[in-house]
């Protein structure tokens, strides 16, 4: 989960990161209302957007009165930055800048490690940087067992370049960073910039910081950063349901067990539909996984249903250690507790771990709305001529 730019600014003020006073203002009234009250000279009016280049893209405004706020705020609120609509503005503080640093911490997947990377040049856009001038980022591996300790963070003020003067007071604030990102179970810290001030404080201007939605157990109070005007209704029903689901554009209802089984499968019907009236395309992922149970087959099936854009179900399963027999008697379980709901066509392939008699319950089960195919592919096809042919009706 990204955050935005006033959460992670919120998130390092608690854990002691420096950072400017500043509030968030949702029109231009409150916008001047939050520069009254922080009362500095000069305010900045930031675009709260889960993107990055906003300043190049005027989402970024100086102003010099409260009136000017509300005047910038009325530019920068509704503004579209590359398909994110502005919502809100951060009001913060202006700084009195000497000069600009970039830091990030992230997750180095391929290294099983951490990564942070640092330059005294900030500010800029930072992959232009990495390209053109690569000499100019320091990149530092972290261990993760030890996170920024003083002497990794020795090594990354003096591998980027600081000035002996500014070194320890931003080793100090990296070491800081470093411990927002293993306690909030963050994949990524980004500060751009991190400033010096003439007054020669060190503050992070901006932030950026994902979390790590598979630790998200650990951490209830992140359910703050939900984003409940973003993301799906649909999306957020499974979630609450636990169900591994992602709403697609298409018109085929797709479940099955295991990502990459269900991965392929928005393949195969993609493919299978490409030449059929209207390309019917698969509406959703939905990985029940493996042990899945009457009642999580139920949960997938009415989520999918009740998708208004779905008009087949594809269920593809591949039966292991939960044999065909269970997953059959699941989807007949499913069919019993949607009653009513069960409107659309089904078309089931189960193969693998007694698939004879998952097939046969099925047969036996003989629902009016449920086709067996036995191969992935002719079901993907059958799948995808039943969402093609209600399409046209
Ligand atoms: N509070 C502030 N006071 C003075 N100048 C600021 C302040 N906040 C930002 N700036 C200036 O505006 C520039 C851009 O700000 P910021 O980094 O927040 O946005 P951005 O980099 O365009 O956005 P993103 O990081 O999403 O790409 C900074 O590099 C800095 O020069
Ligand atoms: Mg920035």
């Amino acid at each position: 989960m990204d955050l935005f730019e006033y959460q992670a600014r919120d998130l390092f003020e608690r854990h002691g990161v420096p950072v400017l006073r500043s509030l968030v203002a949702t029109t231009p009234d409150e916008a001047r209302a939050a520069a009254e009250r922080l009362g500095s000279p000069v305010v900045v009016v930031k675009a709260q957007v889960k993107t990055g280049g906003r300043g190049k893209a005027g989402g970024v405004k100086l102003a010099r009165s409260p009136q000017e706020a509300a005047e910038k705020a009325e530019e920068i609120l509704g503004m579209d930055i590359r398909g994110h609509k502005v919502e809100k503005v951060m009001i913060a503080e202006g700084a009195d800048i000497e000069q600009e640093y970039y830091f990030s911490l992230l997750l180095d997947r391929a290294n099983r490690n951490y990564l942070a990377m640092c330059s005294v040049e900030g500010g800029m856009d930072i992959e232009t940087l990495a390209v053109e001038r690569p000499e100019a980022l320091a990149k530092v591996p972290v261990d993760p067992r030890t996170g920024i300790d003083w002497d990794t963070a020795d090594r990354i003020v003096e591998e980027a370049g600081f000035a002996e003067d500014d070194r320890r007071r931003v080793a100090r604030v990296l070491g800081v960073l470093g411990r927002l990102f293993v306690d909030q179970d963050a994949t990524l810290v980004e500060v751009n910039p991190l400033v010096k001030t003439r007054q020669g404080d060190i503050i992070a201007l901006d932030g950026k910081v994902t979390l790590d939605d598979n630790a998200r157990f650990r951490h209830p109070d992140h359910s703050v950063f939900d984003d409940v005007d973003a993301g799906d209704p649909l999306e957020k029903r499974a979630q609450d349901k636990g169900l591994n689901y992602v709403k697609l554009d298409g018109s085929v209802g797709i479940i099955g067990n295991g990502a990459g089984l269900v991965m392929s499968t928005l393949d195969v019907v993609a493919a299978a539909g490409a030449d059929l009236p209207g390309e019917p395309k698969p509406a959703n992922f939905l990985d029940i996984g493996g042990g899945a149970s009457a009642q999580v087959m139920a949960n997938g099936l009415e989520i999918i249903l009740s998708d208004p854009q779905v008009k087949s179900v594809f269920v593809n399963v591949f039966g292991g250690i939960t044999a065909c027999n269970e997953v059959a008697n699941g989807i007949v379980a499913a069919m019993h507790m949607l009653g009513e709901k069960a409107a659309k066509p089904l078309v089931v392939r189960l193969d693998g771990n007694a698939v004879e008699i998952g097939r046969e319950i099925l047969n036996e089960f003989n629902h009016p709305l449920v086709t067996v195919v036995d191969t992935m592919d002719a079901a993907a096809r059958k799948a995808a001529e039943l969402a093609a042919t209600t399409t046209e009706a």
